[in-house]
């Protein structure tokens, strides 16, 4: 029965199975239902389904394992899944299995012996669960395991693509708790004050929920341990509110460390003075593998304005606030304590078409032959890192990863050369180099030639413009892609200097006698009233491209 529905997934491949182009019979990923209680989100979307396809996959989902997330069966059959009806149908019909949250021993039962699973596992937290896994001589990737200190695995990164949905699910969750307007606004009924928003730990949740408070028109201040984060909460619109002590509070990767005694005296005396002050507290403090530390005392609680909100991101880890209750919204001295533990699943369909997105990027990194058949290279960083069980075989934790090497390429570049020199190299760098000689070569004596034959006033114009085409490559080589485009339209502004031609030809010139013609006036004239369009135009519109760009 399971063989049939992969074959059917298979659609049309007919390798007999043992034949030799069986080994590389394109695999089947199979997307079943979240069984986690109030868990909506999916671990594949119609969108990915056939991207993944186009890798050379098939797919199997389970009946509504997208509905909670508003995605139809019909939709993925559309894509060009195959719909099964149960769990058990799924899980052995599929050679990998993509989830969203760790599998229970159920789901592990289900599996295929030799199965590969990517998902969520905690494998720290999960010990039992990575030794059904290895009962069951699995290959399992788990996604929370990604390096994520690696560029090149940030496309990878679902731990970052989901906080980020749920620091601004966060600052939504507040502002549906909270009576009044985030954005200040004068009105004929009176003048509205904007809400103060402060943000306590500024990782990727943190930051997120300063860009949404930011855009929704509220005062962001934030606060980390971690000093080096000021720079992009001033960038998102927030202000660095920093604790009055010296001390560096970055543990290593992108995570904090514990902080001393005397820095977290100084840090609650400055928490309890913005307690005081704002509206609306969104705390995401965490440090991996340690409890939440308690930043919002019940004191804090009670000093804070009736009507405020708390949104406490660490609920999971035992909460930021001392009065917090995990997965509850509460009304505590007039504050409403939110404790979501599912704000990611709040925003199903967002999530998981982010989720899918990671997971296929990680796809295409296993399956660069694009046929359907995936590699777990454990000579490749990001792919090392991730995979916690191998064939059975625990790997995790992976060692760190590999330094990128540093560039000493010099060196042995110049060995080449040298050989290169005595009729011996064949090496592709001292190649490249000897090309650019040519190139250098046969330039200077075309301008050699240029500058030997060409009159005298050609020459001074050939200058400039060999001048005019070195300074703008500088310009353009040294501006970031992203400005290219206001860096366009201010050149295009400056450009209009042509005005003066058009000015010198409208205005009589001293001690002149005859007056213009009549007929280059007017179209001198015109020429103005372009040229003035064009210069304003683009000045204007340069300042609200660079405006867009400081936001
Ligand atoms: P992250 O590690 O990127 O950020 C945590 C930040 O807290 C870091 O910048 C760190 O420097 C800072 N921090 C640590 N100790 C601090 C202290 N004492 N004072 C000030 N800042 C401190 O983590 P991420 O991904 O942003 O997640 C933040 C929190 O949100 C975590 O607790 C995570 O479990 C939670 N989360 C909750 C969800 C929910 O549905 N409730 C969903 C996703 C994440």
């Amino acid at each position: 029965m399971q063989a049939d529905i992969a074959t059917a997934a298979r659609s049309g491949q007919t390798v007999e199975s043992g034949s030799p182009e069986s080994a590389r019979l394109a695999q089947c990923i199979g997307v079943p239902c979240e069984v986690f209680p109030g868990e909506k989100r999916v671990a594949t979307v119609p969108d990915v389904v056939a991207k993944l396809i186009k890798l050379g996959f098939t797919v199997v989902v389970q009946s509504g394992a997208g509905a909670a997330a508003n995605v139809s069966d019909a939709e993925y059959q559309k894509a060009g899944a195959t719909i099964v009806a149960d769990a058990t149908q799924l899980w052995a019909s599929s050679d990998i299995v993509f989830k969203v949250r760790p599998p229970t021993a159920d789901e592990v039962a289900l599996m295929r012996e030799g199965g590969t699973l990517i998902s969520f596992i905690w494998p720290a937290q999960n010990p039992e669960l990575m030794q059904l896994l290895t009962a069951k001589k699995a290959t399992v990737l788990a996604i929370d395991a990604l390096p994520r200190t690696l560029s090149r695995a940030q496309k990878m990164d679902a731990l970052t693509s989901q906080a980020g949905v749920a620091g601004y699910r966060a600052v939504i969750e507040a502002a549906n708790a909270f009576g009044r307007f985030f954005n200040g606004q004068i009105t004929a009924a009176g003048k509205v004050p904007p809400a103060k928003v402060f943000i306590a730990g500024a990782g990727v949740a943190g930051l997120a929920a300063i860009g949404t408070a930011a855009g929704l028109g509220a005062i962001v201040r934030a606060n980390d341990t971690r000093a080096e984060v000021a720079d992009q909460v001033v960038s998102l619109g927030g202000e660095f509110v920093k604790v009055d002590y010296e001390e560096e509070g970055s543990g290593g990767g992108g995570y904090a460390k514990v902080m001393s005694e005397g820095f977290q005296q100084a840090q609650r005396e400055m928490y309890a003075k913005q307690a005081k002050e704002v509206d609306i507290i969104i705390t995401t403090a965490l440090i991996p593998g340690k409890p939440a530390p308690k930043l919002i005392t019940a004191e804090m609680v009670r000093s804070m304005k009736p009507g405020s909100v708390i949104v406490d991101m660490a609920a999971e880890q035992g909460g930021n606030c001392e009065l917090t209750e995990p997965g509850q919204s509460v009304v505590k001295h007039g504050v409403t304590i939110v404790g979501f533990t599912d704000l990611v699943s709040r925003l199903a369909m967002q999530s998981s078409t982010l989720y899918a997105t990671n997971l296929f990027r990680l796809s295409e990194e296993l399956c660069k032959t694009k046929d359907g058949v995936i590699n777990v290279n454990m000579e490749d960083d990001a792919i090392r890192g991730l995979t916690v069980t191998k064939d059975g075989a625990i790997t995790w934790p992976a060692p760190a990863p590999k330094q990128a090497p540093a560039p000493a390429a010099a060196k042995p570049a110049a060995a080449p050369a040298a050989k290169k020199a005595h009729g011996h190299g064949e090496a592709s760098a001292p190649m490249a180099g000897n090309k650019l000689a040519i190139l250098f070569g046969v330039a200077a004596a075309l301008f050699w030639l240029i500058g030997a034959n060409a009159p005298k006033e050609f020459m001074s114009h050939f200058t400039v413009f060999v001048l005019a085409c070195f300074v703008g490559y500088m310009v353009v080589w040294n501006v970031k892609p992203a400005l290219h485009t206001p860096l366009m339209s201010v050149t295009n502004a400056i450009s209009s200097i042509i005005a003066i031609g058009a000015l010198v030809q409208i205005s009589p010139i001293t001690g002149a006698t005859d007056r213009p013609d009549s007929l280059i006036t007017w179209v001198a004239a015109a020429g103005i009233v372009l040229t003035a369009i064009n210069m304003f135009g683009g000045f204007a519109v340069t300042q609200r491209m660079l405006a867009m760009f400081r936001k």
